[in-house]
Formats: C-alpha cells, structure tokens, sequence
C-alpha cells in the first residue's frame, strides 16, 4: 500500500528545508506519495486563513505529515495540526555529533513532552484593564498517557526516566501530573527520578550525561528542549515527532529563522532528521537507519551551514546526505 506523506512547509526557512527533507524521501524509492498543503503567514495573507480547513483534511487522511514552520501564525498553525492528528506526544531527540562543535558533546537525551494541555490550552482571558489571567490544565488521563508512552520509549531504549515538574509552588497541577506517573510506573514496575524543572534546566547544563529520557509537562518540554538545543550546537539539529494512536506529524523544533530566510542557508538537518523519525513510525526502520547516518557522516565531514560554523548552502548539505545514501 502506497503511504500517503502531507507536506506543509510553512513560512521563512520552513519553505526551504521541507524541500531538501523530501529530496532525501524521494531518494530512498520507497514508493511514498506526497501531498502538499499551505499554511502559515503567507497563507494568511493570500487567503486570510492561516489554516485552510483543506489543509487540516490533507494532514488528517494522510499516514504522516511533514511539516517545517510557521512564523507569527505558528499557534494558529501548529497546535491545531498537533491536535487534527491527536497527538499527545511531543518527542524532542537531541544529541550531540562527532564533528559539530557542542557545548556539551556528553548530550544525548530525549524529552518526551505532552502534547495537549499544560500552559498551552489558551485559556487566557483579560479580567480588566493590566489584569490576565491563563488557566493551566492538568488531567489524570493525559498525565497517564504521556507517562505510559515515555516509559514504553525508555524499556526500548533501555534508558532511565526522568520526570520534570514543579509540584512545590504548582502543587495540584503538577501534583496531579505526578500522581499520574507514579500510578503508570508502578503498574509498570519501574523506578523513575523527579526533579523541579528550574534546577534540572541547571543540571542538564552541568551534566547532561546524567540523564536519558525526560517525561516533561507541555511548557517545560519546549523550553529544556531548546535548553539542550543550546548544549550540542543549536535549533539547526533538533527534530522533533507529534505522536497520537493513529496519525502522527514531524517537524523541526526550530521555527521560521527570520534572520536567515531567504539567504539559503538553513541547517537541513532538523527537518530530514523529522523525516527520519517519520519513516521509523511508519516501519520503514532500515531507512530510518540510513538516513540518520547519512546526516551523522555528514555533520562529521562536512559540509557545514553557517550556524555550524561553516558556510555551505542548504542545498550542498542536502546534497551531500543524499549523496551518501
Ligand atoms: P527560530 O527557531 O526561528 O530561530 C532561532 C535562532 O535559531 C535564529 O537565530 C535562527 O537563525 C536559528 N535557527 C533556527 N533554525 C535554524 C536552522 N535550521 N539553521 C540555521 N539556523 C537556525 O526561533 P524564533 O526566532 O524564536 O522564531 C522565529 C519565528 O518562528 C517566530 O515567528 C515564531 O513564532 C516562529 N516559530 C514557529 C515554530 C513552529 O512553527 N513550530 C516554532 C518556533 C518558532
Ligand atoms: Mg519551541
């Protein structure tokens, strides 16, 4: 059976490594169709909807999608697409590789943040004048959820579990995200450590070899994630899956680099490690494989965007991991 691939390349640099990721997809034969959708700012302004519901239909009868950035319409965007494919898992990989300059090259961690509710449900209102409010949402089900899929994803990797909360000053919130992990866990059968997130942010700086998987809440997820970003060379190399039960989408962590757009420039890497990470979930395991390593030879010999020091185009760096397969 043919999959059927949606891909929504968004704004700025999106526009420019979704096209290099599906090169690498071409390249492997697999047999994949692609669907193209738009959305974004650019959309907005041509259409005066950021996201089209014809949009939305293709990432939801597709079996995965592909998606790159949008700008200043990005909640418009990206939280609904996470939620057309009922995604409750958000995996955010990032290790350091031979061969790029990282701050901490010890890095090698996974964060499994949920996906649904957290700070980002916008549940925000204005009281009065100078007044706001945002109301955080914490469910037994959704901590359940995300707690039984990060371990499930730590067994596989035979990695231990950390989880992030702030359950001293957020005490029923997170003290229900707890709840929920320590239920899973010992149904499971499994140890686990806690940490609060703002001495964990701490700690993965210091000793990021101390940890492997960390199950996150929703607003914590994004932020140690771009922390780690940050310890193995930048936004340039994270990619990231949006898990549900039966659709998924991937897409780089990274947003629309407005400083860059345009210029050619981008770090390829996010986005076909994101089509890594898509074929792994479709069962394509061997072509997963090889393109993980066709991006680790390629980050290891060169050549290198300029956000890795180097100063090869999107489309030399593209090139040569397709080459390499
Ligand atoms: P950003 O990720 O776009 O850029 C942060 C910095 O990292 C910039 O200096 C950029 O040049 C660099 N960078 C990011 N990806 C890179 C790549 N592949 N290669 C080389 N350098 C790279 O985050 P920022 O600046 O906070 O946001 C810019 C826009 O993107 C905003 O409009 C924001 O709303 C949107 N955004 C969208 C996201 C999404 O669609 N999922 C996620 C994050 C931001
Ligand atoms: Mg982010």
């Amino acid at each position: 059976m043919t999959e059927e691939i949606a891909i929504i390349p968004g704004d700025g640099i999106g526009r420019e490594v979704v096209p290099a990721a599906v090169r690498v997809l071409d390249a492997l034969d697999l047999g994949l169709s692609f669907v193209t959708g738009e959305a974004g700012d650019g959309t907005l302004a041509e259409t005066g909807e950021a996201l089209p519901d014809k949009t939305v239909s293709l990432v939801t009868n597709a079996d995965a999608t592909l998606f790159g950035a949008a700008g200043e319409t990005a909640a418009d965007v990206i939280l609904p697409l996470r939620s057309a494919v009922g995604s409750f898992a958000n995996v955010r990989p990032a290790r350091a590789y031979p061969g790029v300059d990282a701050l901490k090259p010890e890095t090698d961690l996974v964060f499994i943040r949920e996906n649904t509710e957290g700070v980002y449900t916008g549940i925000e209102s204005e009281l009065s004048a100078g007044v706001t409010t945002l109301t955080r949402v914490v469910t037994e089900d959704a901590s359940r959820q995300i707690a039984q899929f990060g371990f499930e994803y730590a067994d596989e990797r035979g990695d231990r579990v950390t989880v992030a909360h702030k359950a001293n000053v957020m005490r029923t919130t997170d003290g229900q995200f707890l709840e929920g992990v320590a239920d899973v866990a010992e149904e499971r059968g499994v140890e686990y450590d806690t940490a609060l997130m703002d001495a964990l942010a701490m700690h993965l700086v210091m000793h990021p070899d101390e940890y492997d998987v960390v199950i996150c809440p929703n607003l914590a997820g994004d932020m140690l994630s771009d922390l780690a970003a940050g310890l193995v060379g930048g936004l340039g190399l994270l990619p990231s899956a949006n898990i549900g039960h039966d659709n998924a989408l991937f897409e780089p962590v990274h947003g629309t680099a407005p400083d860059i757009a345009g210029d050619g420039i981008a770090n390829p890497a996010a986005a076909i490690l994101s089509a890594a990470l898509l074929l792994d979930h479709l069962g394509y395991d061997d072509a997963g494989s090889r393109v993980r390593t066709a991006v680790e030879k390629t980050l290891e010999k060169g050549p290198h965007t300029p956000d890795l020091g180097g100063n090869a185009s999107t489309e030399d760096v593209s090139s040569a991991i397709t080459d390499r397969l």
